[in-house]
């Protein structure tokens, strides 16, 4: 338990971590990698570059700060946070290297204004929060499917649009595979030629659990900044079937929840489809009679990615309910529902709006800025609305966030 000064010493510095976070997080990283270069094979270095990274430490430790005398009220956060550390391989030992660093950093930033007092707070502070995270990593640890990178084959690889392939996973071993939840997303650990360091991304399960495979889609992050994705191009342009791929066991707190019977509306920009298809084919296989809108946006029908099994599935229920919004159509395209961008009005014509239904979403950050707007307008409840980052997450109420 902290003292109560210690208490009072933390609270009063969460607003000058406010104005000095971000450049606390870019110094304690920057000391970070070169005090532990090993580091660098876990974290990822384009959210790094992007800032993104750096702002979301920042959030975690300002909540945590102000709430230090009850630490209970963020641990559905915690969660989200300690899945992903999970699935990257952050240990306990890793925490005092991670609290050492900060601390430095905030001295370094804060010069005098750093007092041995509020430093002193700090570190025991940091144990506390540490010691939250490490008990609940440790659970998740021993529930997890395996441990560690396990090799899969690639046993099939399929283009699903113009941006975005499938690939099939088998594990080499042969041993079944381990459950996971629709909507909950693998690590893969990337070694690239000519790449000094390994790339570990989130890919979502983009088929129903329960197969002898799992499935991944992957968009190529091409061109954005004029430097290509890495991990994302490698296996678009160079793995081929019969190629291994390093996964750690499924893992996150985006799922949809099968103990309800509520109707469940699935909307997805993008990409963002992958935890959507995996929802939409769990719903459809093990709740037949459960009510479903499945809302996806896409640029045109080529980058439209597994249409016809979504639509397939559709036409054998006369419980869901598909709407393709493009773009931009092209000449040929047929069957979606609007041409242009997702919006509250048309949100308001096509959805239940019952509060008895539950909301998922996942694409781009704009995209989902807009839908969470939306349904918050339409009086949709906050418990009711669920969402997923495929980046580091932020706050969607926020005006603005790094894409
Ligand atoms: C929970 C979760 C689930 C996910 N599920 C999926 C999924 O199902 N399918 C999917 O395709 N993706 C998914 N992602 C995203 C995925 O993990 C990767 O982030 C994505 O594939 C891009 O990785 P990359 O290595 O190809 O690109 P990176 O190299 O990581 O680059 C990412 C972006 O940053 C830009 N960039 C890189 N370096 C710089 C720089 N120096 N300056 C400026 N810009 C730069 C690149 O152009 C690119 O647009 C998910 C992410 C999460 C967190
Ligand atoms: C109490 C201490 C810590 C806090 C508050 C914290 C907070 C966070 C947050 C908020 C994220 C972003 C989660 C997301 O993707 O949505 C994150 C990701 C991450 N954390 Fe931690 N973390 C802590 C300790 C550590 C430690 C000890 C390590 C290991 C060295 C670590 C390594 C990572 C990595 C590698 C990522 C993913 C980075 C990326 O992909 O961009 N963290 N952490």
């Amino acid at each position: 338990m902290l003292q109560q000064r210690t208490i009072e010493i933390i609270k009063s510095t969460v607003p000058v971590l406010q104005v000095h976070g971000e450049a606390i997080t870019s110094r304690f990283y920057e000391m970070l990698f070169q005090k532990h270069p090993e580091l660098l094979n876990i974290f990822n270095h384009a959210n790094q570059k992007k800032g993104r990274q750096q702002a979301a430490l920042a959030n975690a430790v300002y909540a945590a700060a102000a709430n230090i005398d009850k630490l209970e009220t963020i641990i559905p956060v915690v969660k989200g946070i300690a899945y992903k550390h999970r699935s990257l391989g952050v240990k306990p030992e890793h925490y005092p290297v991670v609290g050492e660093n900060l601390l430095l950093a905030i001295k370094d930033v804060l010069g005098d204004a750093a007092t041995d007092e509020i430093i002193n707070a700090w570190a025991e502070a940091y144990g506390v929060i540490a010691d939250v995270f490490i008990g609940i990593e440790r659970k998740m640890y021993e529930n997890a499917g395996w441990e560690g990178f396990r090799p899969f084959v690639v046993t099939r690889k399929i283009e699903e649009s113009s941006v975005i392939t499938s690939f099939y996973l088998e594990p080499e071993d042969k041993i079944a595979l381990a459950k996971f939840k629709p909507g909950q997303y693998v690590s893969i650990k990337m070694d690239i030629p000519g790449q000094v360091n390994t790339h570990i991304r989130q890919y979502s399960l983009s088929d129903a659990p329960g197969q002898s495979s799992y499935r991944i889609s992957v968009k190529k992050e091409s061109g954005t900044d004029a430097v290509d994705g890495m991990v994302s191009v490698y296996l678009h342009e160079r793995v081929k079937e019969g190629d291994i791929l390093h996964l750690s066991a499924p893992a996150g707190d985006f799922y949809l929840n099968t103990d309800s019977e509520k109707h469940v509306v699935l909307i997805s920009g993008g990409v963002g489809l992958t935890p959507m298809v995996s929802m939409l084919k769990t719903v459809a296989s093990e709740q037949p009679e459960r009510e479903v809108t499945f809302v996806h946006a896409a640029i045109n029908g080529q980058s439209h990615a597994l249409k016809d099994e979504v639509r397939d599935i559709a036409k054998a229920s006369d419980h869901i309910t598909t709407h393709f919004v493009y773009e931009s159509p092209l000449d040929e395209d047929l069957g979606y529902t609007k041409r242009g961008y997702i919006d509250q009005a048309w949100l308001k014509e096509i959805l239940p709006l019952k509060d008895d239904a539950e909301y998922y979403f996942c694409g781009p950050i704009p995209f989902m800025q807009v839908i969470n707007r939306a349904l918050l307008a339409l009086n949709v409840s906050k418990e009711n609305i669920h969402f997923e980052f495929f980046g580091p997450a932020s706050d969607l109420e926020k005006e603005s966030i790094k894409a």
